[in-house]
């Protein structure tokens, strides 16, 4: 009987040791220790033995009860060892490495002139406006003197909104005049700048490129006002207090009389050619760079929105940031702002 305490004892311990969870080691205590077990299967002979072999063996079996018991609880202990080892092994942290920098991003060079733009105009009283991309046909057009069939419309190269009749995207930041005229009285002194749209792509035509509209309609106001704005204005854009401007006549329906507003180049500075004396390749030796649409409103576009054209008089013009963002930091292709290669944003 001895002989099969000794045999039970060497068969738990293996089983003990290959035992590799809690749950499995709970297997190993029932099987041997529980009470329908192995252990007290040999128990139950120990009655057949005489006084002196029950009290040897009884001895004996109590002291390796005990000594199983305890291997159990070790095993258990072991256990818990081996999984902390284990996370500690695969979690560790050196909090000695240094921290990743995270990638801070900028603001686009088209948003930031933006910004700079209405910063100059902020400074001189005038309000921001805004007007919605997807336009009524009618305010795109019509209230600005360009009714179905003017031949001012093919100039617009028009995106029209399928299955939604006489929207489109709008052309020009222009209709955002109509919207705020009928919703303000004058004296009105205000920009609005957004994207604009037409079927359109080259090194300078874009699809969609910037626009910013300014409108200021007061009692006597004249082409000396809007022409001592544009001066001001693109002398602070441009940073340079040497820019000139000047006015050429044009033809936009919205406008009487209608012009183009040029400004002095700011490399060549109107002389076309470089200090160096080379040939200026950004006005291609124009001396001017032409920057903007303007004119006094139209009476008729006062009218159209309740203004009484007698009393009161404006001027409005629009100018195409994308292209002057060119010119202020000497960017030859329109489409470079708009392929997010990090390697141009970057450099702004
Ligand atoms: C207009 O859009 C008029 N609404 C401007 C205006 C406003 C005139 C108020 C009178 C009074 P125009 O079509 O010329 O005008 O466009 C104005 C400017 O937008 C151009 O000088 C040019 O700088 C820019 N522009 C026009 N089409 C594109 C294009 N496809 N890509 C980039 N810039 C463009």
């Amino acid at each position: 009987m001895q002989s099969q305490i000794e045999k039970l004892k060497s068969g738990m311990l293996a089983d003990l040791k290959v035992a590799k969870s809690d749950q499995a080691v709970k297997n190993v205590e029932v099987k041997y220790l529980g009470r329908q077990g192995l252990f007290n299967e040999i128990m139950k002979s120990l009655k057949d033995l005489s006084d002196d072999e029950k009290r040897t063996v009884g001895k004996l079996a109590n002291e390796t009860k005990k000594e199983l018991e305890a291997a159990i609880q070790n095993r258990y202990k072991g256990l818990e060892h081996e999984m902390l080892g284990s996370i500690a092994e695969e979690e560790w942290i050196d909090v000695t490495v240094p921290g990743k920098k995270p990638v801070v991003g900028h603001r686009h060079l088209i948003s930031k002139f933006i910004d700079d733009v209405e910063q100059v105009f902020a400074k001189m009283g005038f309000e921001m406006a805004e007007g919605p991309e997807v336009e009524k046909e009618s305010y795109n057009f019509d209230h600005l003197n360009i009714p179905e069939d003017h031949p001012a419309r093919d100039m617009h190269d028009t995106f029209w909104i399928k299955n939604l009749e006489k929207y489109v995207l709008r052309t020009h930041t222009s209709p955002v005049q109509i919207h705020y005229m009928e919703a303000h009285k004058p004296p009105i002194r205000v920009i609005a700048q957004g994207k604009t749209f037409r079927k359109d792509s080259d090194a300078t035509h874009s699809p969609m490129f910037h626009q910013l509209e300014g409108l200021m309609v007061d009692e006597n106001i004249s082409m000396a006002n809007l022409k001592a704005v544009m001066t001001q204005a693109l002398q602070q854009i441009f940073e340079d207090e040497s820019i000139k401007t000047r006015f050429r006549v044009s033809y936009f329906p919205f406008v009487e009389p209608g012009m183009e507003v040029d400004c002095t180049c700011p490399i060549c500075r109107g002389n076309q050619k470089t200090a160096d004396g080379v040939p200026c390749r950004l006005c291609k030796e124009v001396g001017w760079l032409e920057i903007a649409g303007a004119g006094m409103v139209h009476p008729d576009v006062l009218k159209k929105v309740g203004y009484d054209p007698e009393k009161y008089t404006g001027f409005a013009f629009g100018m195409g940031l994308d292209r002057m963002v060119m010119i202020k930091y000497r960017i030859n292709h329109l489409r470079l702002f708009f392929e997010n290669d990090l390697r141009f944003i970057q450099q702004f």
